[in-house]
């Protein structure tokens, strides 16, 4: 069955939401490598996939219900996000934000009964219980480790 506009947009949104996440991590992965933190770098070079992965993956479903993703601009980033820290920092906020809207949409399809989008959506409501929780815990750990540790973490993050 054909998606409905509502729900295409909303998914489309989505898209360009996953996408915009993917440069946003690339960016940061870009500071940590001109910084010499290669471990936080890689990190962030992988979310980076994962998001155009996620991108890929609700485009293909929108075709899937006849639907046609439209890509809109690529905003510019920043160079500079601040400390390793903060950059995990924002990180996690962000991933809060996807979240958010992750949740929108699955209440709408539930509340339009689009079963195939709540059930296809279902994946990215536990992916970010899992997205929110890994930068938590590097957030964690960049805290104990402090200035003298921060080596350590950077070390442990490139191996992932
Ligand atoms: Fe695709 Fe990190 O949310």
């Amino acid at each position: 069955m054909k998606i409905n506009d509502q729900m295409a947009a909303l998914v489309n949104a989505q898209v360009n939401e996953e996408f915009h996440a993917a440069h946003l991590y690339l960016a940061m992965s870009f500071q940590m490598a001109n910084e010499g933190y290669d471990g936080f770098a890689h990190w962030f070079l992988q979310q980076y996939h994962e998001e155009i992965e996620h991108a890929l993956e609700m485009a293909q479903y929108l075709q899937a219900r006849s639907g046609q993703p439209q890509l809109t601009g690529v905003a510019e980033m920043p160079q500079h996000f601040g400390t390793p820290l903060e950059l995990f920092e924002a990180a996690y906020k962000h991933e809060c934000h996807v979240t958010e809207q992750i949740h929108k949409i699955y209440k709408h399809a539930l509340d339009t009964s689009d079963y195939a989008t709540s059930s296809f959506f279902k994946k990215y409501i536990d992916e970010q219980v899992e997205e929110e929780d890994s930068v938590l815990a590097i957030i964690d750990h960049l805290r104990m480790a402090g200035d003298k540790g921060i080596y350590l973490v950077n070390a442990q993050l490139g191996k992932r």
